[in-house]
Formats: C-alpha cells, sequence, structure tokens
C-alpha cells in the first residue's frame, strides 16, 4: 500500500519535500573573475580575493565557510591574472622546506593549512559577461545535481553558520535558495532585491519575485540577496536563456527571477533571511571594518590591538 494513502492527508508542498530528491549537496562554486576596480591600485596586479583580512587572503574565508558547510569539493571561476589564487590553495615546497628547517612548526601548519583545506578545481570565465555566465561555466564539474555558490566579496562570519542552514533548507523544501538580509531603503539599489512571502519558519520566506538592483523607488522590497545560494541545476538552462540585464551583463538574479515562478523544475525559490555578521569585503570601508573586528576577536592579536584601538578611539573624540 502506498504510504501517503496510509497517512492520508498530507498537502501537496508536503508530499513534495518528502519525494524531492536529495542529492548530497557536495559542491561549491565561487566565482572570482572580477577585476577588482574599487580597490585600485591595489588590484593591479593582485586578484582582489588575495588581498589579506587581518592575515589571510579573503578568498581564504569563503573556501573555510564552504568546507565547513561540508562542501570539499571547490571550484573557482577565475580568469585572467587570477595565478596567485591557485597559488594559494597549492603546496609551497621551497617555503615548507625552509620552514622546517627553522623548526617554525606554527607558521609551516598555516602555509599548508590552505593547500590541505579542500579539493580544488579551476575553470577560466574567458569572457567576464556576468555572474549568470560565470556560474553557467560551472555546468559541466556540477552536473545534474545541486550546489552551492559562494560569492568572494561576502564574508559571513564562521560564527553564524549560514550555508549549512540553506543547504538544510534545500533539502527540506527542494527547489533553490538564496540567502537575503534585510538593509537600509538607500543601499537596496546595490543588490538584487526579492519579493517574498512568509512561511511557517520564522527565517524562511517564499521568494516570488527578483529585481537585480532596481532603481531608486522601484525595489519590492528591503530583501537584499547576499551572496550565498544553493541551487538547483535547473538554473543553468534557465541562464542560457536569460538576455543581457543590468550592466548589460548574464545576471544570475533573472535567472532565478525565471526559477522563482516555479513550484517545480529549479523552483520554488526560498530565501533564508539572514540577521548574522556579515561584511563586503568588495567595499573599502566594510573592508576596514572587517579587518578590525576580526582582529579584536583572535587571541593572539586582540588583546594588544584592542587596547590600542581603545586609546586610538579616546583620543579621536577628544579633538
Ligand atoms: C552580486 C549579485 C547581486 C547580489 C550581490 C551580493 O552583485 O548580482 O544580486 O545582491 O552580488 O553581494 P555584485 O555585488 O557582484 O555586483
Amino acid at each position: 500500500m502506498n504510504r501517503f494513502f496510509i497517512f492520508g492527508t498530507f498537502t501537496n508542498a508536503m508530499v513534495h519535500r518528502m519525494t524531492h530528491s536529495r542529492a548530497r549537496i557536495g559542491k561549491a562554486i565561487i566565482p572570482a573573475a572580477g577585476l577588482g576596480t574599487r580597490f585600485l591600485p591595489a588590484t593591479k596586479a593582485t586578484p582582489k580575493e588575495m588581498l589579506p583580512v587581518v592575515d589571510k587572503p579573503a578568498i581564504q574565508y569563503v573556501v573555510e565557510e564552504a568546507v565547513a558547510a561540508d562542501l570539499s569539493d571547490v571550484l573557482m571561476i577565475t580568469g585572467r591574472n587570477k595565478r596567485p589564487l591557485e597559488d594559494h590553495f597549492d603546496r609551497n615546497y621551497e617555503l615548507e622546506e625552509a620552514l622546517t628547517r627553522k623548526g617554525d612548526d606554527g607558521r609551516l601548519a598555516r602555509v599548508r593549512e590552505s593547500s590541505d583545506l579542500a579539493t580544488m578545481h579551476y575553470v577560466r570565465q574567458g569572457d567576464p559577461k556576468g555572474l549568470g555566465h560565470a556560474v553557467l561555466c560551472a555546468e559541466p564539474h556540477v552536473g545534474n545535481e545541486p550546489f552551492a555558490v559562494l560569492l568572494g566579496d561576502d564574508l559571513i562570519d564562521p560564527r553564524d553558520p549560514l550555508l549549512s542552514r540553506m543547504i538544510d533548507v534545500q533539502g527540506r523544501f527542494g527547489g533553490s535558495v538564496i540567502a537575503l538580509m534585510e538593509v537600509a531603503p538607500e543601499q537596496i539599489h546595490l543588490y538584487g532585491a526579492a519579493a517574498i512571502k512568509p512561511t511557517d519558519e520564522v527565517d524562511v520566506v517564499r521568494v516570488t519575485d527578483l529585481v537585480e538592483k532596481p532603481d531608486a523607488g522601484q525595489a519590492p522590497s528591503n530583501f537584499a540577496v547576499i551572496g550565498r545560494y544553493v541551487l538547483d541545476p535547473a538554473v543553468f538552462d534557465a541562464i542560457r536563456k536569460t538576455e543581457p540585464g543590468r550592466n548589460g551583463e548574464i545576471q544570475l538574479t533573472d535567472a532565478l527571477r525565471e526559477l522563482s515562478h516555479r513550484d517545480a523544475d529549479g523552483g520554488p525559490v526560498h530565501g533564508v533571511v539572514f540577521t548574522g555578521r556579515r561584511y563586503d569585503t568588495g567595499d573599502r570601508g566594510d573592508y576596514l571594518r572587517a579587518i578590525v573586528r576580526l582582529a579584536c576577536e583572535r587571541d593572539d592579536l586582540g588583546p594588544e590591538f584592542r587596547n590600542w584601538l581603545r586609546t586610538y578611539v579616546t583620543e579621536e573624540m577628544q579633538e
């Protein structure tokens, strides 16, 4: 006898959740082909992803976040001048040998951390035609299973595990899941903006529409898309059908808009509303705030740095 018959009273949504194939999500895609113009001249010859946040490149936090959510297969979408990214996640035998000779085990461990972290893969985007196009470059690697996308500019505090929550929500609701954060109305034009409806879980909403970087007064809400996505592979076809949008680029938001109107085949799209700590390391002010906060919280640097900061701020306020 059919189990749905036995229990009798399931709603369509419940049946969908129960019968949805729960492929384990194991792959993370990190688009890293951007030019980093906001940080020139620092990014003239160095990828923006390599800029240090305290003493680790910003991109390492992002890979660590993927690994913490059990995604140890990482594909980076790179472009020209991005070789240092590959070198950072690879072994550096000369350096390791020099540190071994010196008996500097602490630094040796720090150097090896990044190469032992995950199984790294790289593919070049070629033409920088936008975020949607970058994600499409991952299709041969991803195949036909749900996967995660992490944008390098968004740094999520490791104590606020957003990605695991999104994977959990995708497993139960199916379709695709994006991360949303409420921002001030004057900030929403910098992001994808979502039209949403509540669900019976307090931090989960149904996304009913999306607009990439809306003009002033045109945003459907103040809920901004932040750079974490758990996507159904149907997104690849949706991207292929997506016309160039904002800035003449193939936008991931536009492909997701299409999925948000579906009940299956890549949809529905749900949003996990994030209220934790997030830094936009692509913005100079937020980049500085991330460094100050993370430095203050470090056991090795924090106590001395906090003391200095207190004195500095007191002096500043007296001027
Ligand atoms: C991208 C997305 C946008 C999203 C943002 C989050 O824009 O296109 O929808 O809100 O990331 O950081 P970018 O900031 O790369 O222009």
